[in-house]
């Protein structure tokens, strides 16, 4: 495999995602089997390679949604200021609705997004994200399907970005730090 020259070191493969992706495909569609229409909700722009792949696997019926969020801006930052850059088109009341995120780093996000849903009324309110730094965790947040825990350092490709560089590499990798400067 090539690997990008901004790129120092692979961290999650792109063989060793689309595994556990079958992995939580299979568990995700094991636990809605009973329960009807799913809609599945993706948070733009991080998670939409991440969907694209987990829900083409899903073997249980269900719609597509996106929601965007600000985030950070153009890097980190420790600001637990989010708000709502576009919304659903579905109504979620009473449906099965799974969030499906790229990364859960402070928790900020998905903490705020899953108390904007849940005033909805859905049936039930579930999370999935590829990737979790728990390390880095400021408020607690229930996460139902994780696909991997990562150390705390900044990672690309697979959906994410650094400054809207490298969403699309097929593999989680970490930036040398002279692309930073
Ligand atoms: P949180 O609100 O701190 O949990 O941050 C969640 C959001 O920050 C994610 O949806 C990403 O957009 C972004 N983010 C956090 N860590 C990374 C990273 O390592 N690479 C790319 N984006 C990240
Ligand atoms: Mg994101």
């Amino acid at each position: 495999m090539d690997i990008h020259p901004d790129i120092e070191r692979v961290i999650v493969s792109q063989q060793v995602i689309q595994a556990r992706i079958n992995e939580l495909a299979a568990q995700i569609s094991a636990d809605y089997a009973e329960n009807g229409q799913l809609v599945v909700v993706g948070i733009l722009k991080g998670a939409f390679i991440f969907l694209s792949d987990l829900t083409r696997r899903l073997t249980v019926p269900h719609r597509v949604d996106f929601m965007a969020l600000s985030s950070y801006g153009q890097t980190a930052t420790t600001s637990g200021a989010v708000r709502i850059i576009m919304d659903l088109r579905v109504n979620v009341e009473a449906r099965h609705v799974l969030v499906v995120e790229d990364i859960v780093d402070t928790g900020y996000t998905l903490h705020y997004l899953l108390n904007v849903l849940r005033t909805r009324n859905p049936a039930s309110l579930r999370s999935c994200v590829l990737l979790s730094k728990p390390d880095r965790r400021k408020v607690d947040i229930p996460i139902d399907y994780v696909g991997f825990e990562i150390p705390d350092v900044w990672v690309v490709g697979y959906g994410l970005d650094y400054a809207e560089t490298h969403r699309t590499l097929p593999y989680i990798g970490m930036l040398k730090p002279e692309v930073y400067k």
